[in-house]
């Protein structure tokens, strides 16, 4: 009797790539995350916290500092810090952040995002912070690494381990770690009562089950992304929280599939990116609700309608009921209703898998892109 033993397919878990099992694990990565983590009076139980919550109280700014998708969760992280908390917030690259000259104090917040622990320009930034007195709070997926190690405050994302190089499931815990963190900020600031921050809590629980009902919706996208192997390019589109979701879609699809993506605010078109728009450009554009900001989706429909007129193909991210945008666009792939600032955990779902089955269409290494590493420990 002889079985035959693949070690690395049997942790795949019967998926071709880590990377499908990866996207597939988010719901409950996302709820292992959010699991555990109020505490009775609602305020959110950190991991580990060398600060008293009047140091949280004394705060008058944050800045928020990451490399890669981990920045692109530090983006939105500042829509949901400054809505909720009314603190100033700026989100910077960490490899900027560390040869500028930031004005930090001791009632500065820097909160460093990092699913290694050990990115060197994160590490780095983290030290230039703490050597100005700022505190710095770190959200993580390594228990024990460097930069949560040296940090005031942690947060860990309870993703487990990520194997591919493209990150994921790590990507939206981190999402959902910095919404914790917003929620914190509100609770020890004294703003927890406020209706809006409370129904956030519950909303966010509830978002495992709608990004599971997302990948169950997946067939379209994949389909669609077999379609587009040949393109050599695709911009990206998005406004407010759309706007970091339009930029890790594009991320995701030149760590991947090698081809020239670009994502930027959807305001910006004009300024710029329209002229590279041409027959059959591929314009995937995250539209968000119709609901409550209406002005913010009439906006992205004209800039659709502007697109699309200059000869654009069309894939629209949008929210469930929202019969507006489907006659304009050529593609539109449903999400599940949710607050907007949290629309994120739902929107970039479909640009991963889009992204892994583009790559897997052009006969690409999914897991292990050309060039590129899971942790970047050089400057
Ligand atoms: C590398 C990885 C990315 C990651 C970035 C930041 O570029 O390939 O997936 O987003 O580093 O990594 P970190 O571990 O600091 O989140």
């Amino acid at each position: 009797f002889h079985v035959d033993w693949d070690a690395s397919a049997a942790e795949k878990d019967g998926y071709e790539y880590f990377m499908l099992k990866e996207i597939a694990e988010q719901p409950r990565a996302i709820a292992d995350t959010l699991r555990g983590r109020f505490d009775t009076s609602g305020g959110i139980i950190l991991d580990e916290v060398r600060m008293s919550d009047q140091d949280f109280r004394d705060v008058d700014k944050v800045f928020i500092v990451a490399c890669g998708s981990s920045y692109h969760a530090g983006m939105v992280a500042k829509y949901a810090i400054e809505h909720w908390v009314r603190l100033p917030c700026e989100v910077e690259l960490a490899s900027e952040f560390r040869y500028r000259d930031p004005v930090l104090d001791r009632s500065t917040l820097v909160i460093v995002i990092s699913q290694s622990g050990e990115t060197m320009d994160t590490l780095m930034a983290l030290r230039h912070a703490r050597n100005q007195k700022a505190r710095v709070l770190a959200i993580s997926n390594t228990v024990g690494a460097t930069i949560p190690r040296e940090s005031d405050a942690v947060l860990y994302t309870r993703a487990g381990i990520e194997v591919a190089v493209a990150s994921t499931k790590a990507f939206l815990t981190q999402l959902a770690a910095c919404y914790l963190v917003g929620l914190h900020l509100a609770a020890v600031r004294g703003i927890k009562y406020a209706d809006e921050v409370a129904a956030v809590v519950a909303e966010l629980a509830g978002t495992p089950e709608k990004i599971s009902q997302v990948l169950e919706a997946m067939e379209p996208v994949r389909e669609l992304a077999r379609r587009m192997g040949t393109a050599d390019r695709a911009l990206f589109i998005g406004r407010h929280v759309g706007f970091p979701v339009a930029m890790e879609g594009a991320l995701k699809l030149k760590e991947l599939a090698y081809m020239h993506a670009e994502g930027f605010a959807a305001g910006e078109l004009k300024h710029g990116p329209i002229s590279l728009i041409e027959a059959g450009t591929p314009v995937v554009v995250v539209v968000p609700s119709p609901r409550g900001r209406s002005l913010l989706h009439d906006k992205v429909v004209s800039n659709i309608q502007e697109v699309k007129a200059r000869g654009a193909a069309v894939i629209a991210i949008a929210e469930e009921g929202d019969d507006v945008v489907a006659p304009h666009v050529d593609h539109v792939v449903f999400t599940p209703r949710v607050p907007t600032l949290l629309a994120p955990l739902l929107t970039a779902v479909p640009l991963q898998v889009f992204a892994c089955e583009l790559a897997a269409a052009k006969g690409l290494d999914i897991d292990q892109p050309r060039n590129l590493a899971k942790s970047v420990t050089v400057e």
